[in-house]
């Protein structure tokens, strides 16, 4: 074991790997320090064959299956919704994956769908994704800081499942961590949450305040903003509970908070058993 480890030492040391190679060595061998802690080599080790295909192909089809019931479901939502009349769209906060696009290339949306993140590889990974669907909209970008004054505003925004990374990323912020650990390293994900459960009280005025102001500053006059916050995959992995009834309360106050500030709520219909998410998942209100 030890020549081994040696070994293995000497090769990281002697070799010049790129950055992305880099993060891909240290998360496995984070994995095996972990599979090591939790006895896990007791049972079995790690078996991955990259060159499996058939295993492959079947995890990448069923990631493609959530996103296009994802945007089926927000595509029966907008069916619902004068999103036709308006020229621009805003896709809030994305991540890696265009659901929303998705949505608006099923309904056939002809204006301009702007992505907004603070991330720049998040923009990308949508934008290209996009684009090898050929939607009939134009595709734009905004890269901004939702925590800082935006000189823009949007008459009609859709945030899928965002209100809890910008509830994380807000306490994080505060305690001077950093966002991408917290999607790399669960532990992290899981310590947090328990940081902002330990006062729940005063957390909860915080940030739904703080995300009122957003909402109220980025959405324009006679404007819609469409929000969806459903009990993720990732949620019910960890066991995220207290969590997801955090967000949802959250959720529930930005929405009294708004209807205190000129904003009025727009019904939603129950949508059936073939959707991602339910009506009462989303919340829909026009300035
Ligand atoms: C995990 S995704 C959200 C889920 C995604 N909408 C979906 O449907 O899968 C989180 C995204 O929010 C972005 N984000 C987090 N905090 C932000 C902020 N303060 N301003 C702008 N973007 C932010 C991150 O960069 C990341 O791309």
């Amino acid at each position: 074991m030890k020549k081994i480890l040696n070994n293995l030492s000497k090769v990281i040391s002697t070799k010049t790997l790129s950055e992305i190679a880099k993060k891909r060595l240290k998360r496995d061998l984070e994995t095996i320090r972990e599979r090591i802690q939790k006895n896990e080599y007791e049972s079995s080790g790690i078996v991955f064959n990259t060159f499996d295909v058939p295993d492959k192909t079947q995890q990448f089809l069923s990631h493609l299956k959530t996103y296009s019931e994802i945007g089926n479901t927000w595509a029966l939502i907008l069916n619902s919704l004068p999103v036709h009349e308006y020229k621009n769209v805003l896709d809030l906060c994305p991540g890696f994956t265009p659901k929303i696009e998705l949505a608006l290339f099923y309904i056939k949306f002809k204006g301009e769908v702007t992505i907004l993140d603070n991330e720049q590889e998040s923009i990308n990974r949508v934008t290209d994704f996009s684009k090898l669907i050929r939607p009939e909209f134009k595709i734009t970008s905004y890269r901004h800081n939702l925590f800082t004054t935006s000189k823009k505003k949007f008459p009609f925004i859709i945030g899928n499942h965002i209100i809890d990374d910008l509830i994380l990323f807000y306490f994080m912020g505060k305690n001077h961590l950093r966002l991408k650990d917290l999607y790399e390293k669960e532990h992290i994900l899981i310590k947090t949450w328990e940081r902002i459960y330990k006062n729940k009280k005063q957390n909860l005025q915080e940030i739904s305040d703080k995300l009122t102001q957003i909402f109220i500053n980025l959405v324009s006059n006679d404007g819609y903003l469409c929000l969806s916050q459903y009990r993720s995959y990732l949620e019910k992995m960890l066991n995220l509970d207290q969590a997801f009834l955090f967000t949802k309360k959250v959720c529930s106050k930005i929405e009294n908070n708004l209807l205190k500030n000129g904003f009025t709520k727009i019904p939603i219909n129950d949508m059936g058993h073939n959707c991602y998410f339910n009506s009462t998942d989303v919340i829909v209100l026009k300035k």
